[in-house]
């Protein structure tokens, strides 16, 4: 039995959004990271702590994300072929 009680198709359906979602938040997250690393600018440091704050949020978020999915029952994505 599923223990929400929800129809299944449905939320198949919402999950393969769900990780659709976490794929482009982990490629965000990923951007993030490269700008704090290489960043070019006068203001490095205000930058690189900047970035490393939205980093730092979206690495929460996506944490969420995945808790969310797996508590409907299904596996979130978590490889970097199936992000891209
Ligand atoms: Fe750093």
């Amino acid at each position: 039995m599923d223990y929400l009680h929800l129809d299944r198709k449905k939320v198949d359906v919402v999950a393969k959004r769900m990780n659709e979602l976490l794929a482009s938040y982990q490629l965000h997250y990923q951007k993030l990271r490269n700008f704090h690393w290489n960043l070019k600018s006068q203001d490095f440091f205000t930058l690189h702590e900047k970035f490393e704050q939205f980093y730092t949020d979206a690495n929460l978020k996506i944490d969420d994300i995945a808790e969310r999915i797996l508590t409907l029952r299904v596996q979130p994505i978590s490889q970097m072929s199936e992000y891209l």
